[in-house]
């Protein structure tokens, strides 16, 4: 009797991030299926391998970027989509994986009530043939888990030493979720860790609108300067366009001063309106990567490690923690 061999996956409008036993990564959401991928003015940036899920063909990350039609995970971030399946599929090919396997994933925080045991059912038993370069796998979904995000997170904070040694043993522990296209918090209560309904939600500001006002300012002075730039200018604010340096650094750290202003004023409001008290407020998500540092200046939060990882490897270890036995 073997153990179930685990793929943890956290779909993310931006990111897939995923964790098995051997691997773990993070690929770009951005797929394009590859009948959009042949026109003459692409074709030339789009030379990798496809990726092939149930006879179809996809491309993926920049080279998807390049189609005008390229779709992303993100609509409803819902597991059950045909989107869904395939960001799946290229984890489970990323992480070598082959055969009956477990599935730990988990769904956003308002939907898991009503949601939880109608995804489980549609992921369950799923078989996918994946195929790149000639060679073929296929995966059976043989288990699957499922956790709310957020709260996966904020698990996976206690189970860091650094945390746990602060973790209040009353009061409120709540952790800020940084996504590309929203910012979720998930508030629990200390000592039971049970979520507060009226402190999980969601603000609709992300940091693609960082991105975007960074992108807005460069435009005045570089007006060529393609949407696929803003991923580079958050991250440097430096680089080479047409063989013509720029230096947008100061932009970007007025930008991400102005932003960390912004959420952190919406989160205030929200969590005045409760007199609940926040003992321990945690920063995670892929902006607190590029934000995490000038929130904690002007709000009391702490980064935790990982940040981006924090969800999955959350239903990792939630997984490992079961025994499935094929
Ligand atoms: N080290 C880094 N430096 C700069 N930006 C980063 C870094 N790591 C991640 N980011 C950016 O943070 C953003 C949010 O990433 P994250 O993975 O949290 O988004 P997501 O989970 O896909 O989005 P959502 O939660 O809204 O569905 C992305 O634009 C990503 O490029
Ligand atoms: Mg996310």
């Amino acid at each position: 009797m073997n153990r179930l061999p685990i793929l943890a996956v956290d779909v993310g409008y931006k990111k897939v991030k995923y964790v098995s036993h051997q691997h773990e990564g993070i690929f770009n959401a951005v797929i394009a299926p590859e009948k959009t991928v042949m026109s003459d003015t692409y074709s030339a940036v789009t030379k990798s391998t496809p990726i092939i899920v149930d006879g179809t063909a996809y491309w993926f990350g920049k080279d998807a970027l390049y189609q005008p039609t390229a779709v992303t995970s993100a609509k409803n971030q819902r597991m059950t989509t045909e989107l869904a399946k395939v960001l799946v599929a290229a984890a489970a090919w990323e992480s070598s994986l082959e055969g009956d396997i477990f599935l730990s994933t988990g769904l956003p925080l308002d939907l898991f009530k009503d949601e939880q045991a109608i995804t489980e059912k549609a992921w369950l038993g799923q078989q996918l043939t994946i195929e790149k370069g000639g060679t073929r796998r296929k995966i059976h979904i043989k288990a699957v888990e499922l956790l709310p995000q957020g709260i996966a997170a904020l698990l996976y904070a206690l189970s860091l030493k650094t945390i746990a040694e602060k973790w209040p043993t009353s009061g409120l522990v709540t952790l800020i979720d940084l996504g590309e296209r929203t910012t979720d918090v998930a508030t629990v209560r200390a000592d039971t860790l049970e979520p507060i309904r009226g402190l999980c939600f969601s603000i609709e500001v992300g940091v693609r609108d960082l991105k975007q006002q960074i992108l807005r300012i460069a435009k005045q002075e570089l007006p060529l300067i393609p949407e696929f730039m803003a991923d580079d200018l958050l991250k440097t604010g430096t680089g080479i366009y047409r063989r013509q340096r720029y230096d947008f650094t100061q932009v970007r750290r007025d930008s991400i001063e102005q932003f960390a202003h912004q959420i952190v004023g919406e989160l205030q409001t929200r969590f005045a309106a409760s007199d609940s008290l926040i003992a321990l407020a945690l920063l995670a998500g892929g902006g607190a990567e590029v934000l995490g540092e000038t929130i904690s200046r002007i709000y009391d939060a702490e980064v935790i490690e990982e940040p981006t990882m924090a969800n999955v490897l959350a239903y990792y270890q939630k997984a490992a923690a079961q025994k499935f036995f094929s």
